[in-house]
């Protein structure tokens, strides 16, 4: 009886302590202090996007030697990966944004967030335009600002070749409306198979799903919306579910061609129990109001009818990347996107322009783990910027002298710059991880220099804790725990508004 009483009193505090606790820093991460002014002697950086790298690099960085200014169209940070989730209800939409404010609210010296997009960077006179293209506009909605450095981090949009019919009738799933887009649209499918006196060719068009790419983006969506329908769809549309079809397309002989061969069969088994249809080696050519064109393996052109088509087949730079670089034509001239040097700086920029995340052309994927560690790089390379400037501004100070003492002091500083050595940045690869649905998922992961394939329900526990842990906050990851829990126990939500 005693242990008993003592182990409920250590579980007592237990609670009251975890609980306190996490008030305690909740609390304090709504409540931001002062910060320091912008110095009109510091150097002004402005950082384009939001996105992986921006954030990873706005966490990183020390605002105090620089006046910071972040343009991007979204005034929040996106955490894609768990995009396909939201796509079907999984997690609800605001659980994987991050405010940009709620970062740089808590940094030494004030951060300018300005929310609007980059239409014109000038490399040669340093100054970038952008305007405000939201629905609500004030009288000033367009300007241009210089910068000393610009961290160009505006990532890439998605890449349809110019096939036909692909942005009037696809979904994306890129963007966060894209995602909330791609739910009304299933949903209006499955609402307009209900309808009274739909024939059954309509039904079976209505009900046919068909995803192309078959990325990880691609195969995640599949996944996910193959356990809407068989947790969620199956109780409460007994009639349809079993009708409904998913079709993945790839142009390529596999689908997740960057997993190892393992994993790739493991996918397309665990599809095919799943009855998600590959189609590999398949192209899609047109993408219509009611079907899909497919040029098939043996050439020949099949016209398959479908409810709804989600474009997942890649990335290409956007507009105004190809701008700037135009404007740099002997130094960028790869068309995957921005050349940068071993420092992540833009070749042809002198210096005052870093690109870092997917609108570059490296030997790197375009992830988020590649971005996010360019942003946290970049980070320290501002660091040692600061400081480098700092002392070359003591020395223009002392230029010219003739007194012996000020021209040690400048000696001495000529030194601390020789010593300050900027590392070329390196990427460290911390394995892919991918989610197929049916509470598996697929990981390559390098232990010990070895490729480590596993893959089914172990890894799926992997994949979640995994990317619970990546997420930026304590406010996300409760929101994603609970929005997991709560899905657990109630369902996913089949209204459409
Ligand atoms: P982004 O994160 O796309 O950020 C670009 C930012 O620039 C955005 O804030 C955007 O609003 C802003 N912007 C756009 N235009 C302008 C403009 N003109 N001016 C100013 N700002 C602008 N990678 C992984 O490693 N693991 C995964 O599991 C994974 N899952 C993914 C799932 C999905 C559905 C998708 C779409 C991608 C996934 N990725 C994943 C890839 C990853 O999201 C990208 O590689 C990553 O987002 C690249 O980071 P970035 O900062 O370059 O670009
Ligand atoms: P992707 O470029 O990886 O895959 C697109 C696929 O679409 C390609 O395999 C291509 O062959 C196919 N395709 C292109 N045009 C086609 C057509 N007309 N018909 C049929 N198939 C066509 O694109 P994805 O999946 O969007 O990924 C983009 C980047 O984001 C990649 O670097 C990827 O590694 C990363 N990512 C990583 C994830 C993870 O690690 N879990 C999840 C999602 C994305």
């Amino acid at each position: 009886k005693g242990f008993l009483q003592t182990l409920g009193r250590v579980t007592l505090v237990t609670i009251i302590a975890a609980t306190g606790t996490f008030y305690y820093v909740t609390q304090k991460d709504r409540h931001p202090g002062t910060q320091l002014p912008f110095d009109p002697e510091k150097k002004t950086l402005v950082i384009l996007g939001s996105g992986w790298a921006a954030t990873s690099l706005l966490k990183g960085l020390d605002t105090t030697h620089y006046n910071t200014i972040v343009v991007s169209p979204k005034n929040f940070f996106l955490f894609t990966p768990l995009l396909p989730s939201v796509a079907v209800g999984t997690l609800n939409a605001r659980s994987i944004l991050q405010p940009t404010r709620y970062i740089t609210r808590f940094k030494n010296r004030q951060v300018s967030v300005i929310e609007a997009e980059a239409k014109v960077v000038d490399p040669i006179n340093k100054t970038v335009t952008f305007s405000d293209d939201s629905e609500i506009q004030g009288k000033v909605s367009s300007t241009t600002i210089p910068y000393d450095y610009l961290v160009y981090a505006v990532g890439a949009e998605t890449q349809t070749f110019g096939i036909p019919g692909v942005k009037k009738h696809a979904c994306f799933m890129k963007e966060l409306h894209d995602a909330e887009r791609m739910q009304r649209q299933f949903m209006d499918c499955v609402e307009s198979a209900a309808f009274p006196g739909q024939s059954d060719q309509e039904i079976d068009r209505l009900l046919h799903m068909v995803v192309v790419g078959g990325g990880p983006t691609g195969v995640e969506l599949s996944g996910e919306l193959h356990d809407f329908l068989e947790d969620d769809l199956k109780s409460w549309y007994p009639e349809l579910a079993s009708r409904i079809r998913i079709t993945l397309v790839e142009a390529l002989p596999s689908v997740l061609p960057m997993f190892s061969k393992k994993l790739i069969d493991y996918t397309e088994s665990t599809f095919k129990e799943s009855k998600i249809d590959i189609l590999t080696k398949t192209m899609v050519k047109e993408v219509k109001d009611k079907s899909v064109v497919l040029q098939m393996p043996d050439k020949s052109i099949a016209e398959v009818p479908c409810g709804m088509v989600v474009w997942a087949a890649g990335n290409t730079g956007r507009q105004v990347t190809r701008d700037l670089m135009a404007k740099l034509p002997e130094e960028q001239t790869n068309k995957r996107g921005i050349t940068v040097d071993d420092h992540l700086m833009m070749k042809g920029s002198n210096g005052s322009i870093f690109a870092v995340g997917d609108c570059t052309a490296s030997s790197y994927a375009p992830t988020a783990q590649v971005a996010s560690q360019q942003g946290a790089y970049l980070a320290r390379i501002f660091a040692l910027v600061a400081k480098k400037d700092n002392l070359e501004a003591q020395l223009v100070k002392l230029e010219g002298t003739t007194e012996p003492e000020k021209q040690a002091e400048a000696d001495r500083i000529r030194k601390q710059i020789d010593k300050i050595k900027l590392k070329p940045f390196h990427y460290s690869h911390q394995g892919s991880l991918a989610y197929i649905g049916s509470e598996k998922a697929v990981a390559d992961l390098p232990i010990f220099g070895h490729e480590w394939a596993s893959g089914g329900v172990a890894t799926y526990l992997f994949w979640r804790s995994a990317y619970l842990s990546t997420l930026f906050s304590l406010r996300n990851r409760t929101l994603v725990a609970s929005d997991w829990l709560r899905v657990k126990l109630f369902g996913r939500d089949v209204s459409r508004d």
